[in-house]
């Protein structure tokens, strides 16, 4: 008997074994069940494919979409904040959608002269002053004038960070590629994030930003009411738990 049911382990092992070899890839990695976020999810694929067409975010849909999902699930009257704005385009994504959902609104929290501190133990190639320096703020405010949810905030989020006064901060997508203001602004807004409340930080996953994976790290580490996740698209997502 006991053999019997060795062999058909073996047997099944094997089996198995052959499946995943010879599969084709379409069964899984391109598998027909998926749902096509490019094409068939009403609302965000057409709002995706038109921001990205604006050439104003480095966001792709696939990062886009883990911000739809945040922003579906937050309450009519959200406030939320964008730090790390660069030209515009994932704050317009954001802004529209809050705005669609009722009276939701938007920081817009950005130097426009690029990195304002790094952290060069960490932060490899990133250089104050250097990348993302070709911004010009009013630019943006006329890319995002139609968006009356809109607030911006302009200068170090270490140093700018006082003139957001709400009480409850909904969602907070996280996008500065550096280790100090992203260390800072974790620690910062924490307080005000209400249970349910979601930071996004981009570039978790991403090589050139290890000061990104070490500030959210460290964080979540020594912080109770939370836990996070690590998205294959190199987004994490941070959740506040109850206490
Ligand atoms: C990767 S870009 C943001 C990309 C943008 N979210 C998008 O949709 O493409 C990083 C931005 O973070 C900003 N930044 C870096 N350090 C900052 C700081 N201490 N305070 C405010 N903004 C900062 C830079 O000026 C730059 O525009």
């Amino acid at each position: 008997m006991i053999k019997i049911g060795v062999l058909k382990n073996k047997i099944q092992t094997k089996l198995i074994n052959y499946f995943l070899r010879n599969i084709p890839s379409y069964y899984y990695e391109r598998c027909a069940k998926k749902i096509d976020i490019s094409t068939d999810i009403p609302v965000f694929s057409a709002l995706a494919k038109s921001i990205i067409s604006e050439g104003r975010t480095y966001l792709r849909e696939d990062r886009l979409y883990t911000l739809f999902q945040c922003i579906s699930r937050l309450p009519s009257n959200a406030v939320a904040i964008e730090i790390g704005v660069f030209r515009g385009g994932g704050s317009k994504f954001m802004a529209h959608l809050l705005q669609e959902r009722g009276a939701g609104m938007l920081y817009v929290c950005d130097t426009f002269s690029g990195h304002a501190d790094v952290d060069s133990s960490i932060d490899g190639g990133h250089r104050v002053n250097e990348g993302f320096s070709n911004v010009i703020v009013e630019d943006v405010k006329d890319y995002l004038k139609q968006y009356g949810n809109v607030r911006f905030i302009v200068g170090d989020i270490v140093k700018t960070s006082q003139q957001i006064q709400d009480k409850e901060i909904n969602l907070i997508h996280l996008d500065m590629d550096v280790y100090p203001p992203t260390k800072f602004a974790l620690e910062y807004f924490w307080t005000r994030i209400p249970v349910g409340g979601i930071i996004v930080g981009d570039d978790y996953g991403t090589s050139s930003c290890k000061g990104i994976k070490k500030a959210v790290d460290d964080f979540v580490a020594k912080t109770r009411d939370c836990f996070s996740i690590h998205l294959i698209t190199g987004q994490v997502v941070i959740v506040k738990t109850g206490a």
